[in-house]
Order: structure tokens, then sequence, then C-alpha cells
């Protein structure tokens, strides 16, 4: 396709190609750089113990082209639907290198993927195991199932935890133990066993420890319980960062940590028994994408600025699957820079004061019609004018497709992937109407019973002061670095402890969990997550009832 000579370089396009990009393709839009997906895998591969095979994951990003790279590098790819079980076929991946876990699979998507050619399924309990056999049996063949095991975590480790807790994701070691009997079950073959207690794990000591104690948990099943392991998927949770600037982490201590741990556990591993794997999504593709939005308004509201975007929650929905937004990070892609020939969609409107470069404290706001759309608050940014272009950085991956896409039909952003100088694709996303067909045969295998998942609210002490224990161990497992202060101060600095946005969210989500309450709207702001004690301020005030919802 076309070429552009400011598509280049490790760091990704610059900006006056990505302006260039934006006014040729219109805005908003994505722009993907195929060159840090090479980039992350090298990286990753070179994390890893060796001889590992990788998967990515596409709940990540499923665009055709990146999970195309990352095959012709070599990634298998672990899918969850239909809809990335064709997107992997798409790409070239062969059926029988797939990889298809998550919970609550249906017999209808468990028959296509068979159908596909798929035949190595990761089970999420009894259930599921069953689900995925009488599918394998009904089509005469053999599913290779590894069992996804819910087991308690190395301690002390940060990320968001998956597992370990009462979850819909894998199985309870106790129930393994008691039903053991229940994994013989027509058309699957147990060949091993699959871990992915935490994602996004910032620190490398938690990591290490985190899979050193998968390996052992899975030598010990095979032991004690002898549950066969040919195949050990040991997940991942390699981070990176979202929406704000920032790198991946560089894991140098990972290797040697665990491949001291594979020789000791597992000593066959070396030589493919069993042939050890890791998931990946957010560190293979998230530092390769970049949203570009346009604002199309600036207003002024009771004293506050607002700059409303032509892109919202419905393109940049990060984590809005959780209920919460990200207080996300974007650059404007300044005027100023080199090569910008285009600088009369960027100047001043006729009569505005040329005070574009003052920063100025900005609510950037997506163009949705409720409260919710709101990309960042409190940003601080050059003094915005409608026609300024903004790019929101490392949203390559849980961007586009983890969004809002169908509320209120706005279009798509186009979405562009560049290689060096080159754009080797151009596609925008539709949401189609179709006719939808009846079932031809009813499907009474869905509400076959499922793991319980009933979630336990841990047992607080809301009288011992300033906070009780719940709350201080949760803050010390998010934020490990705020352990290395001796016991939690009130006044600590949580951003200077990591707390960056993704880390907010988490925070949020558990704060949340832990005490049954709905943090509203107008608590999310910088100030709530700034100390320990401003934020258990408003927990401890949504749970007397003095801070009613927003
Ligand atoms: C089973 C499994 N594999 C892989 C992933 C991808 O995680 P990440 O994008 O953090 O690498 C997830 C994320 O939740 C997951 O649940």
């Amino acid at each position: 396709m076309s070429t552009d000579s400011d598509l280049a370089g490790r760091t990704g396009p610059a900006a006056p190609a990505v302006r260039r990009l934006a006014e040729r393709y219109g805005s908003p839009l994505y722009v993907y750089d195929l060159d840090r997906v090479r980039t992350a895998l090298a990286d990753l591969r070179a994390a890893l113990p060796q001889p590992s095979r990788v998967y990515y994951s596409l709940k990540a990003n499923p665009h055709p082209a990146l999970v195309a790279e990352l095959r012709r590098g070599g990634a298998r790819a672990e899918v969850t639907s239909r809809g990335e079980l064709a997107a992997a076929l798409q790409a070239g991946h062969p059926a029988a290198e797939l990889m298809y876990s998550g919970p609550g699979k249906v017999r209808a998507e468990l028959d296509e993927a068979i159908t596909a050619g798929m035949r190595t399924f990761s089970a999420e309990s009894f259930g599921d195991l069953e689900r995925i056999g009488a599918a394998a049996h009904a089509q005469g063949v053999t599913a290779d199932c590894v069992l996804r095991i819910n087991a308690a975590g190395a301690p002390g480790q940060a990320g968001l935890r998956m597992t370990g807790a009462p979850s819909q994701f894998g199985f309870d070691l106790d129930d393994l133990t008691e039903h053991r009997a229940r994994l013989l079950t027509e058309g699957t073959r147990i060949v091993g066993m699959h871990f992915f207690p935490l994602t996004n794990a910032r620190d490398e000591d938690g990591l290490c420890a985190e899979l050193a104690q998968s390996v052992r948990t899975a030598a010990r099943l095979r032991t004690e319980l002898g549950i066969p392991l040919h195949l050990l998927d040991l997940g991942g949770g390699f981070a990176a960062p979202y929406a704000t600037p920032g790198e991946r982490p560089v894991y140098r201590g990972l290797r040697a940590a665990l491949t001291a741990v594979l020789d000791e556990h597992l000593p066959g591993w070396r030589d493919g028994e069993p042939v050890v794997a890791f998931e990946s999504g957010r560190y293979l593709v998230g530092d390769s994408g970049q949203l570009v939005a346009t604002v199309t308004d600036v207003k002024h509201s009771r004293g506050s600025v607002y700059a409303v975007l032509d892109s919202g929650i419905n393109h940049l929905g990060g984590l809005a699957g959780l209920g919460r937004l990200l207080p996300l990070s974007a650059r404007p892609l300044d005027p100023a820079d080199p090569g910008d020939d285009h600088p009369e969609t960027h100047g001043p409107p006729d009569g505005a004061p040329a005070d574009g470069a003052r920063p100025a404290t900005v609510t950037l706001a997506g163009p949705l019609c409720t409260p919710a759309d709101i990309l960042a608050r409190a940003a601080e940014l050059p003094g915005l004018r409608p026609g300024d272009l903004l790019a929101f950085p490392n949203v390559g991956a849980y961007g586009l497709s983890a969004s809002l896409l169908g509320f209120l039909g706005h279009p798509a952003p186009a979405e562009i992937v560049v290689d060096g100088h080159e754009v080797v694709s151009a596609t925008r996303l539709a949401l189609g109407r179709h006719d939808a067909e009846p079932l031809t045969a009813p499907r009474t295998e869905e509400s076959a019973a499922m793991t319980d998942t009933t979630a336990a609210v841990p047992a607080t002490d809301a009288s011992a002061p300033p906070w009780d224990k719940a709350y201080e161990e949760l803050l010390l497992e998010l934020l490990p670095r705020l352990a290395s202060q001796g016991p939690l101060r009130p006044d600590s600095s949580l951003k200077a402890a990591g707390l960056d946005s993704l880390a907010m969210v988490e925070t949020l989500v558990r704060v949340e969990q832990t005490y049954g309450i709905a943090v509203p709207d107008s608590e999310l702001v910088a100030d709530t997550f700034a100390t320990p004690a401003a934020l258990w301020r408003v927990v401890s005030a949504l749970r007397d009832g003095s801070v009613g919802p927003a």
C-alpha cells in the first residue's frame, strides 16, 4: 500500500506521519506499528526459559494484521470465542495448534472449533470438561484438555488476581482432589495443566514467584493426583502500560529463575516433557497502538474546562467493562513538529488568543450522551482548541475491541497498520444487522451446572482505626512498594508506590468488591487516590452511607 517517509523506527510512526494518516483516513483513528509487535515478541522470548511456546491471547486485540504478524514470528494463538477462532484461522494459524480457553464455553462454539480442526482446550470446571468431551465424542474425536487450576498464588504479588479466591476460572484444588474420578470423561484426554493467576504484573520478583509457584503446584498435582503433564501452560501476567506513556518492563531475571525451578521440579521439560507454554496479550501488542482523536469543542462550565473529542469510551472503553473509567493520558500531536505541513488545521480559530502553549487543566470528554464518557479528568494539556489532534499512547491492547462500539452508533475509527514506511492495512470495523436464523436444534447443555462462583465478602474489622486489616492487605498486595516503607502510612503517596491508571482501576475494583460499595464517578479523581488515608475516607464514607451515588 502507500508509503510515508516518517513511518519508521522502533519508537513507532512520528507525530507528523500520524497527523498525515489522520488527514488521509479521517479522525478518530487507531494506528498500529508492526515493528513494535515484532520487538515485543522478541523481548518476551528473550525473557522466557527455552524451549518454550508462546500463545498470543487474541482477547487483547484480534486485528488480523497483528495476529498474522505474531503467527509469522512463531507465536501460536489462544482463543476464547467463535470470533477469535475465525480471526486466528483467517490469520493463517493451523486449527490444530490453537488453544481454546475461557469459562462458559457453549456446545455450539465447541462444535465449531472441533469441526474446524481444533483439538486443544483448557477446561475450567468439570461441567466445561464434560461439554468439551461431548462435543468431541459427537464428532468421533478426542479433545486434549489442560485443566485450568485455581490455586492460591504466591504471597504478596501485584497485578489483577484472577484465581486463588472463589472464581469462575479454573478447578479448585480441593474439588479436583475430591472428584478426580470425574476427570475420566468420554471424548477427552487430560494432557496437562493451565495456570493464569494474574495479569499485568508490574513487579518482576512477584511474577517470578507466581510462575514458580505454578510449576511447583503442577509437579505436586502430577505426583499426588496422577494428573498427566505433557503440556504445562503457565499463563503469563506480563505487563504493559495502558493508555499512559511508558515502556514495557524488561524482565531480566525471569528466564534464569524459572529455568532453575523447572529443572528442579520438572526435569524432563528441556526435552518437551512437559512442553512449557506461556500466554500473553498486552505485552505483545500494547505498545504497538495509539488512538488519535480530534478536539471538536472546548467549553467552560462552572469553572471547569471541557474538551470534547470525536472519540470516547465507544472507541477506548479500556476497562469500561469493569464499570469504571481510566484516567487516560493523551498528548497533543504538536503542531510545531518538524514536517508538519498542515498547520492550518491546528492554528487558533479566528479571534482566539494565541495561548495554545500554556498548560491548562481540562476534562477530556467523548461524544456520547452519558456523563460516563470521560477519557481523562484533570488532564494538564496546552490550551486546546477545536481541530487539535490528541494521541493516546499504548492502546494496542484492550483498545477498540474492548470498547462500547455499538453505543450511539458512531462509526468505528479507521485502523491503520504500518510497517516501516508502509501502510499495510487500512480497515474499519462495521457493526451490521443480519437476519437471525432460528436454531435448528434445541440447546440444552448451556444450562448445565457450573462451578459455584458465589463471591465471599472478606471479614473486616471496621472498628480498628484508621482502617481495617483487609484494606491494608489489599493495598500492600496491589502496591508492594508500600510494604518496603514499613507499616502502611496514611500519607504515603500511592502514585510514588506505583499507582498508575491500571493499578487505580484494580484498586477500585478490589475495594468495591471487598466492601460491597460502588464508588460514584464524582469521587474518581486524583485526590481520592492520592494516599491510603484519602482513599479510605471515601471507602468508609460509602460504607456509612454518607456518600451517595453520582
Ligand atoms: C486465560 C488468559 N490468558 C491470557 C490473558 C491475557 O492477559 P494479558 O493481556 O494481560 O497478557 C488473559 C487475560 O485476562 C487470560 O485470562
